[in-house]
């Protein structure tokens, strides 16, 4: 297999691999330290500070790295960004906000990536492990640099035959977890709830003691095999998976169960909370899929076991461009929850738009308070091509991840021209700014193009970029907007489907009124009519029109500024090539939207512009 000479993302500064030979974060600490001819540098191993902790301390013309075992390497990236980028040394003893900082990687056995847009699997491929060392060991390095320590190597839905990878697979599992360990990178395993029943057990119930027994014997030949496991993924009873709910056991039952058979090996269960009814009629008005992860969990706060941890996506629905704040996260304050995030842009361009995470992290931790949840996940969106991403910028919203993992305080600007300066050394400080510029904007841009006010799913079905209006509205998956000639919306106040009942004071009565909801959420909350009037004074048909517009507009704005950037080579190129296809793609959006909803509504534009018949 090829491997290209290129340090990935955002270490351009580090010019050589990682040797092979190092195994210890330590060793690989030092010899990263000694990659930079003009800096001065010394680890100072101290047990006393937490393994992920580290210090700089500045000493007769040195640098002292103080630190734990894996932060005495977190403390060597942290110095060596700060010199490459000409900033102040972070002071104080740091250490990671959150213990996790995972990465859900919906990688499948045969090279495929569920909802991947960087290529195929950087590590699977025949149904097997099929991996370039040098790469994976690019990979470690690149999530040590930003703090990331735990990969799930394997998709949450679990397909044949990666059932193996706690089974047969297990020594390849072992070989591929010894390139991250170096790099603080702890793997985990995605599992098939009912996996006993292709090993003899005649079935899957969480309460039968052959079932228990399979588990913890199973979890014995894992951790012989993978000792630093950091534990198992599960996606139960959703989208098809098998689960307790066969059984009519709960999701506590469920999770203990295989939390109890990793305990003695220190292990973790990840259990996601993404459970709805997929198979929903459109007819039926009752069931609305936003209070579905509330309804399933709420009941069970303070079921689960402490090596539990029940990870819960960012909104109630599933990643879309804007979502409320998932109210799962208010009402289980005696269970371990883990916030879950998309990096993969499935519903937000793909990585061929632009779409900068961190304003959308910001606008999120305005809500949600960091000491809610105890972990944070990310879908990865990595993949095989040759810069990983798909697209050069998209590397941004990886290394903002882990930054945020770190230290969960919004910071979207700084966060932002911290990957520029890294990642773009050679460009001038101007350019610079006008790229942060860009990414800082490109959330914006591209929810002003999508669908409408908070509204979601008006994307094309199943692959997921473009526009399709009706698209979702008589499917199975509780997706609707319900736009006639007169509203578009649906009620989720008391009144209507009572989702914002789910919320905790003050974010409820927030949301219940149109007077104080979001804009950006109004169409989330409420059935409204084209003529209701916004806070800003224009009608609500008005505003949808105008957000297209504008939403276009900004495209090609940001368009015209990255045409004059002194990109490198081959980042330039693929950005510019992307973005041609993005202007495509905003284009889209905004004609067609706007196109169906004068259809509906009769209404002109009151700036008279083209919108087509
Ligand atoms: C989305 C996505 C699926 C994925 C699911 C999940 O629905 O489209 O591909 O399996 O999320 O989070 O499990």
């Amino acid at each position: 297999m090829k491997t290209e000479n290129r340090t990935p993302a955002w270490l351009p500064f580090l010019p050589l691999d990682v040797p092979a030979e190092l195994t210890e974060p330590a060793q690989v600490a030092a010899f990263e330290l000694s990659q930079v001819e003009d800096l001065r540098a010394e680890l100072r191993p101290d047990p006393d500070l937490p393994e992920e902790a580290y210090e700089l301390l500045a000493e007769g013309g040195a640098t002292i790295v103080r630190g734990g075992r894996t932060g005495m390497l977190y403390g060597a990236y942290a110095l060596l960004a700060a010199h490459a980028a000409g900033t102040p040394l972070p002071t104080g003893v740091r250490k990671p906000f959150y213990p996790a900082r995972m990465i859900n990687c919906w990688d499948n056995m045969d090279g495929s990536v569920e909802r991947g847009y960087a290529g195929r699997s950087l590590w699977f491929e025949g149904e097997r492990f099929d991996y370039d060392p040098v790469r994976i060991r690019r990979l470690g390095r690149l999530l040590a640099s930003c703090g990331i320590n735990v990969l799930c190597v394997n998709n949450v839905n679990v397909h044949w035959p990666a059932q193996q990878l706690i089974d047969g697979m297990l020594p390849d599992l072992a070989a591929f977890a010894g390139l991250l360990r170096p790099f603080g990178v702890r793997l985990m395993v995605s599992v098939d709830f009912s996996q006993p029943m292709s090993d003899g057990v005649p079935t899957a119930d969480p309460l039968d003691s052959a079932v228990q027994a399979w588990w913890a014997a199973r979890a014995d030949r894992v951790w012989a095999a993978v000792p630093d496991l950091y534990g198992f993924l599960v996606k139960a009873d959703s989208e098809h998976r098998p689960g307790p709910f066969t059984y009519g056991r709960s999701h506590a039952e469920g999770a203990n169960m295989l939390a109890r058979a990793i305990a003695p090996h220190g292990g973790t269960l990840v259990w996601r909370a993404f459970v709805y009814n997929c198979m929903q009629d459109w007819r039926d008005t009752k069931t609305d899929r936003p209070c579905a992860a509330y309804d399933t969990y709420a009941p069970l706060d303070g079921q689960f076991d402490g090596n539990v941890i029940l990870q819960v996506k960012n909104g109630p629905f599933d990643f879309q461009v804007r979502e409320p704040v998932s109210p799962t996260f208010f009402a289980m304050p005696r269970t371990n929850l883990a916030l879950e995030l998309q990096l993969a842009q499935e519903y937000t361009g793909q990585q061929i738009d632009l779409y900068a995470m961190p304003p959308m992290w910001d606008e999120l931790l305005a809500d949600l308070p960091p000491e809610r949840v105890c972990a944070v996940a990310a879908v990865s969106n990595l993949g095989r091509d040759e810069n990983l991403f798909g697209h050069p910028f998209a590397a941004l919203n990886l290394y903002a991840f882990g930054r945020y993992a770190w230290d969960p305080a919004p910071r979207a600007e700084t966060v932002i021209a911290a990957w520029v300066s890294l990642t773009y050394p050679g460009m001038p400080a101007e350019d610079r700014g006008r790229l942060a510029q860009i990414l800082l904007c490109s959330r914006h841009a591209y929810e002003l193009y999508n669908a409408p006010l908070g509204l979601c799913w008006m994307v094309s079905p199943n692959n997921h970029y473009g526009p399709s209006p009706d698209g979702y509205e008589y499917q199975a998956w509780g997706t609707y907007h319900k736009a006639n000639r007169d509203a578009v919306g649906i009620d989720r106040t008391a009144a209507g489907t009572g989702y914002t009942e789910q919320y905790p004071e003050p974010l409820r009565s927030r949301y219940a009124d149109p007077a104080t909801c979001p804009d950006e959420l109004l169409l989330f909350f409420h059935r409204l009519r084209y003529d209701f009037v916004m806070r800003d004074g224009r009608t609500l048909i008005q505003r949808i029109y105008d957000d297209h517009f504008e939403g276009f507009a900004l495209t090609e704005k940001m368009a015209e500024t990255l045409r004059a950037l002194p990109l490198p080579e081959p980042d330039r190129a693929v950005a510019l090539a992307r973005m041609d296809l993005q202007l495509k793609n905003a284009r889209e959006w905004c004609d067609i939207i706007n196109t169906f909803f004068r259809r509906l509504s009769g209404a002109d534009d009151a700036h008279g512009r083209k919108i087509w018949d």
